[in-house]
């Protein structure tokens, strides 16, 4: 790796290198891994971008890390690779890198759908590694905990997904017919390379309805919850944050009660998901603003009085419980390392 100029992290245990480190997903992943105390990050890789540091990129990592970006033909070994490539091409290009880490985490959403088929339908592209969709693990520890610990292979949900899936899946048995879903994203999801969309002008004070029908990480909610789910998205006025809003209808006989312990069951022992039940306040409902750059998804609900219908919130920031704090948390446990290793920061208040 001769664009290597320095090496961040004082004692470390395991090297990472990171596909896609000019993109979003790859920023957040550099500024979780510098700062883990058992990580050395080797490399990052930029098509565009290779020899150019790697601050100028990312400046809120200046005087943090000295490396500059790696051409992905020159990527060389290291015990883990995290993969924050486009979806349609991870697919493409994941096989060849198979035998150069032990650990392979990918935060595409290519090896998310165990179904190549269902896969074809939300991405209109056919699977061009289907074989290889089964040997990965969802990144997705509330769910998966035991299976991470043996993972080789780790494909970490979408942000939206993981919301849904963490407000939804305790529910799962308490649920009656299909949920719906209005989701809201921050301009960040769209990554770095959205264009003429996400220019300032267009973008700024817009509440842009990106998919009025079948979001595509509705597709991850149903395989992982079992529920039919319909799902639109709206771009708000946010940078980062995601939140799910979910409309469903408790069956006969369910009420409050019950939400409130399936809940408890399901996150009392989580370290990164925190059921908010407060009956007053600004933040008495899961709200991203105060979630930023945190490893945490707040989850709550509300019932209709004397009713069935119950509304339940989730929010997270797409960056990190979305994708590179997920992919840390798995790693933390696929190592054996105590599971909130270098994620141990609450977001931001007031920011
Ligand atoms: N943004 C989010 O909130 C979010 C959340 C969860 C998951 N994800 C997923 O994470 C992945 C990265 O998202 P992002 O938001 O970080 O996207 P992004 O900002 O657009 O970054 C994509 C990165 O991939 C590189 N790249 C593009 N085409 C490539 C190719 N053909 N071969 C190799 N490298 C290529 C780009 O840099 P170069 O062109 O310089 O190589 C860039 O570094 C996507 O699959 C996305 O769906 C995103």
């Amino acid at each position: 790796m001769p664009e290597l100029t320095a090496t961040a992290g004082a004692c470390p245990a395991i090297r990472a290198a990171i596909a896609g480190g000019a993109g979003y997903v790859g920023g957040e992943l550099l500024r979780l891994l510098i700062g883990h105390p058992l990580v050395e990050v080797v490399a990052a890789t930029s098509t565009r971008l290779a020899g150019r540091r790697i601050d100028t990129v990312h400046p809120n990592l200046r005087g943090l890390c000295d490396l500059t970006f790696t051409a992905p033909d020159r990527l060389g070994e290291a015990d883990v690779l995290l993969l924050a490539l486009p979806h349609r091409q991870t697919m493409d290009v994941l096989p060849a890198m198979l035998g150069t880490a032990k650990h392979i985490v990918d935060l595409s959403a290519d090896f998310r759908l165990r179904d190549p088929a269902v896969y074809a339908g939300y991405y209109g592209v056919p699977h061009t590694a289907p074989d290889l969709i089964g040997a990965f693990v969802p990144g997705l520890p509330e769910r998966h905990r035991a299976e991470l610990k043996d993972a080789d292979l780790i494909s970490v949900p979408g942000c939206m997904a993981t919301a849904g899936i963490l407000a939804l899946g305790p529910l799962a048995h308490l649920l009656d017919g299909p949920v719906e879903i209005d989701a809201r994203s921050g301009s960040s999801g769209a990554g770095a390379g959205a264009g003429e969309a996400n220019l300032h002008a267009e973008r700024s004070g817009a509440m842009r309805v990106f998919a009025p029908t079948s979001h595509r990480h509705q597709a991850e909610i149903t395989q992982e919850t079992g529920l039919a789910v319909r799902m639109s998205a709206t771009g708000v006025e946010a940078v980062r944050g995601v939140q799910l809003l979910c409309h469903g209808t408790l069956a006969a006989g369910a009420g409050e009660a019950n939400v409130r312990q399936a809940y408890r069951r399901a996150y009392q022992d989580e370290p990164f998901v925190r059921v908010v039940a407060k009956r007053r306040g600004n933040y008495r409902f899961p709200e991203p603003k105060i979630l930023l750059g945190s490893n945490f998804c707040d989850v709550g609900f509300a019932v209709e009085p004397q009713g069935r219908r119950i509304v339940v919130i989730a929010a997270l920031d797409n960056l990190v419980k979305g994708a590179a704090g997920a992919a840390v948390q798995c790693l933390n446990i696929r190592l054996g390392w105590p599971e909130r290793l270098g994620l141990e920061f609450p977001g931001l208040h007031p920011n």
